[in-house]
């Protein structure tokens, strides 16, 4: 690791992205403290419910425990409708492919397994950093049989969705839309701007406690379809019939948000434009303290669409890059004179106790997931070296995103002179 010099760590540790918290929550958690409505229903999970279905733009929002469970219900719906319903102890997916993007956090396509699916994973685009409609075209091609598409939003960035849909169209497939890193982010759909959040058939956010806003967890399963809105409250609610006594025809889950919970979302949600507004100045901040760096930023705002900056990271020019390889848990890295690479910055955020990790490892290359299919721009992303013809290096883009990036301190709460350091601190790992 490079020479830190005079620079000192910090005495508070500087987050990536933790909650950032204003006063209201406490009062809107007191209320059902003293209201006694400490359950899953009450006048919190009303109040969400009701504001962000109406910031999005759908019609109905289901406030549930969790990003992930609200992709499990949507994933689950998706497989009703597409193949009906399923027996108690299986899926809905069970026998079939859907194509899930690769450069995401394994929440967006855990569910596809839970239903017994088999995710298919589509490469990454550099423009976006998310699902490449090149790819998912290929996808089609290699397997005409898939109904189904699970795209993301990477770090609050929006997925080319206009592209990404009319391919869905094409091959009257559905799209679930993880939105939960992208609160607040914008994209213009036929000319118009809209939240994500309202562009898939399913469409799902999270309140985790690193999002843009916060409940301490939970997320939202958000729909214009009440039939699909009043199925997920009854599955996230046990799925009971209407009887007096306990009575269930379909398998049910507890995935209801609190209202206590609820409570936390409701003070943090005036506060969406605040935290985007701050991002969007880290990013820039970073933009320009990092400029002469061998490296780009993730990206950002584009015709198309206004991210809501939830987290800053770096890309490293191939030949800003000193010599590093990795295993699946360990690494090495050479310390070169004017390059650098994912792991020097890493080491040296420790050093000054600033948190930093590299960009999210791809589905296709996790242990568990490294079976499934994946398919590039170019086709069949797997097998494609050739021990007796020199085919060159295979495309496969969210690899060499991961290898070459890293995100950076996002908080909000980090002071200007704070991210001055961290700059400065980058910079010594490039000298
Ligand atoms: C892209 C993405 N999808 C899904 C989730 C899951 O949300 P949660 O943590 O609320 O379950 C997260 C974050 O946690 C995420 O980043």
């Amino acid at each position: 690791m490079k020479d830190l010099g005079n620079i000192k760590p910090f005495e508070k540790r500087v987050w990536l992205a933790s909650p950032t918290m204003h006063g209201e929550e406490l009062q809107y958690m007191k209320e059902a403290y003293d209201t006694n409505w400490m359950s899953t229903v009450g006048a919190n999970i009303n109040a969400v419910e009701e504001e962000i279905a109406a910031f999005v733009g759908v019609k109905y929002a289901v406030a549930l425990a969790s990003g992930t469970s609200a992709l499990h219900l949507a994933t689950k719906l998706a497989g009703e409708a597409l193949y009906g319903p399923a027996r108690p102890n299986e899926g809905t997916l069970q026998g079939h492919k859907v194509f899930a993007s690769d450069l995401t956090f394994d929440a967006t396509v855990n569910p596809i397994a839970y239903e017994d699916g088999e995710a298919v994973f589509i490469d990454t685009e550099y423009d976006t950093w998310n699902m490449d409609p090149v790819a998912l075209e290929k996808a089609f091609e290699l397997y005409p049989d898939v109904r189904l598409v699970v795209a993301a939003h990477l770090f609050g960035t929006p997925a080319k969705m206009d592209e990404l849909l009319a391919v869905c169209k094409k091959h009257n497939a559905l799209l679930i839309e993880d939105a939960a890193e992208s609160l607040g982010a914008k994209y213009k759909l036929n000319g118009k701007w809209v939240e994500t959040g309202c562009l898939g058939d399913y469409n799902c956010i999270s309140f985790n406690g690193n999002k843009i806003i916060t409940g301490s967890s939970g997320g939202m399963f958000l729909t214009d379809s009440k039939d699909d809105a009043d199925k997920v409250r009854k599955w996230s609610t046990q799925s009971r019939e209407n009887a007096i006594w306990y009575q269930h025809e379909e398998i049910g889950y507890n995935y209801r948000m609190s209202n206590v919970i609820a409570g936390v979302v409701r003070g943090q949600f005036p506060h969406l434009e605040e935290h985007i507004a701050q991002k969007k100045a880290i990013y820039e901040r970073y933009q320009e303290g990092l400029k002469d760096l061998p490296l780009i930023l993730n990206p950002a705002e584009r015709e198309d669409a206004i991210p809501n900056y939830w987290l800053t990271g770096i890309l490293i020019n191939e030949d800003g890059m000193s010599p590093m390889v990795r295993g699946e848990q360990d690494f090495l890295y050479t310390s070169t004179p004017g390059k650098s690479n994912p792991h020097e910055i890493f080491a040296m955020m420790q050093a000054i106790n600033a948190e930093g990790r590299p960009v999210w490892k791809p589905m296709h290359m996790q242990p568990i997931y490294r079976m499934n299919k994946f398919v590039t721009a170019a086709g069949n992303g797997r097998g494609q070296s050739n021990a007796y013809i020199d085919r060159g290096a295979a495309t496969d883009v969210g690899a060499d995103i991961f290898r070459r990036s890293l995100c950076l301190p996002s908080d909000n709460k980090m002071t200007p002179a704070e991210q001055d350091v961290i700059i400065e601190v980058i910079k010594r790992a490039f000298a």
